[in-house]
């Protein structure tokens, strides 16, 4: 028995969400053809790869994912997976490599993904079998401000366009001005849906009760929501709110053409995250592995030729604006939200404060309903939902 209504139907169906999406087998299906196949998939930055040869590899919505260098020095991207019998080809997170091998039959494949060696290979005489056919299946890859994509569709939009030249303006501060790498990566598993942490980081109206230090020290801009579901607010840092030996340190050393106390978060669409705070950049994303699993990789950004006290300083940043907000406070909270969304008995939550429009403030849902509007169309459907029955009113 069902204590609350199927639907609200009081609220417009762009203000509240079908708490099924969370949990719902077929919902996360449907997820991982239509918006994940649709979307351009943040993978990791070019300053991981920079040589031919270099590689990573990571995993998104349950296919392993290699990222390379080829002998041109284009970033290539492939499906993990071998063409013989579907093992996961390159173990390791990251590496460098001639050419890459199977470990169960020892098949080989070139940089450019091409089957270059074949044990045994007399035995498929006759077959029918031929290398040239069975390539590493290729992903559309592509970056932007040596952030690097990845798209599983067939003939995706260009990253810039599909990112938009306003996002893509902002981010060129600071990161079109500098020698850009990764000096910190960090990963934690949660028991989530992937929506939990895209929507937290839309949420405005958390911050002020969950982060008492950004209440105190971080005074928001205005936000803009742009075409595609992405989204752009300023953030500044007022020193008073911050205890004034951190401020001294924190303060020092600002990302180059970013002004001391400058700060910015980008949301791209669906779950990747820019923020700037002055003289850190943190790049949030997450690994989906199931529809109640996924693990959220955070990547700091410094500059190639930081000293050890810069990249120390960055570091201590770092924990300040994000790390502790985020392992100490949103957690917890993503959690307990997950925890509620997948009960049975209470079939919506509310998404319905503030107004529909391109700017807003932090306290309002705009850019909760402004995700789900791009959510939405890319999944077919008219409310936040796929039971017809939740739409209309
Ligand atoms: S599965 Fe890769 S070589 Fe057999
Ligand atoms: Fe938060």
């Amino acid at each position: 028995m069902t204590h609350a209504a199927n639907r609200p139907t009081q609220l417009a169906n762009d203000r509240f969400v079908d708490n099924r999406v969370y949990s719902d087998p077929e919902v996360y299906d449907l997820e991982v053809e239509r918006v994940f196949g649709n979307s351009w998939l943040f993978a990791c930055h070019e300053s991981e790869i920079s040589n031919v040869g270099d590689y990573i590899t990571t995993s998104n919505v349950g296919s392993p994912i290699l990222v390379t260098r080829d002998h041109d020095e284009r970033l290539r991207a492939y499906l993990n997976v071998c063409r013989h019998r579907g093992c996961r080809v390159v173990a390791g997170e990251s590496g460098h490599a001639s050419a890459f091998r199977c470990p169960y039959h020892f098949w080989v494949y070139s940089l450019e993904g091409d089957l270059v060696g074949l044990s045994g290979e007399e035995a498929y005489e006759g077959s029918g079998f031929r290398k040239e056919d069975h390539p590493l299946v290729e992903l559309a890859c592509q970056s932007v401000h040596g952030l690097v994509f990845v798209h599983f569709g067939e003939n995706p939009p260009a990253l810039v366009d599909w990112i938009g030249a306003d996002i893509v303006g902002h981010l060129s501060e600071p990161l079109a001005h500098g020698d850009f790498v990764v000096v910190q990566r960090q990963t934690w598993e949660l028991p989530i849906n992937w929506k939990i942490f895209a929507e937290n980081v839309r949420d405005g109206y958390h911050v002020p009760f969950v982060h008492p230090f950004f209440r105190k020290a971080s005074p928001p801009g205005t936000y803009h929501v742009y075409d595609g579901g992405h989204a752009f607010q300023r953030l500044g840092m007022d020193p008073s709110g911050v205890d004034p030996d951190l401020w001294g340190q924190i303060r020092q050393y600002p990302l180059p053409g970013i002004e001391e106390g400058d700060g910015y978060i980008a949301n791209i669409f669906p779950d990747f995250n820019v923020t700037l705070r002055s003289n850190v950049l943190s790049l949030d994303s997450q690994r989906i592995v199931s529809g109640d699993k996924v693990i959220l990789e955070n990547r700091t950004l410094g500059l190639a030729d930081d000293t050890d006290e810069i990249t120390a300083i960055r570091r201590l940043s770092h924990r300040t604006w994000f790390q502790n907000p985020v392992e100490l406070e949103d957690m917890p909270i993503f959690r307990a939200q997950q925890e509620g969304v997948v009960s049975p008995h209470l079939r919506y939550s509310v998404i319905a404060r503030g107004k529909d429009a391109t700017t807003g403030s932090r306290g309002d849902d705009n850019r909760l309903r402004h995700f789900w509007h791009q959510w939405r169309s890319l999944m077919g459907t008219e409310a936040n939902s796929i039971d017809p029955t939740m739409s209309g009113s």
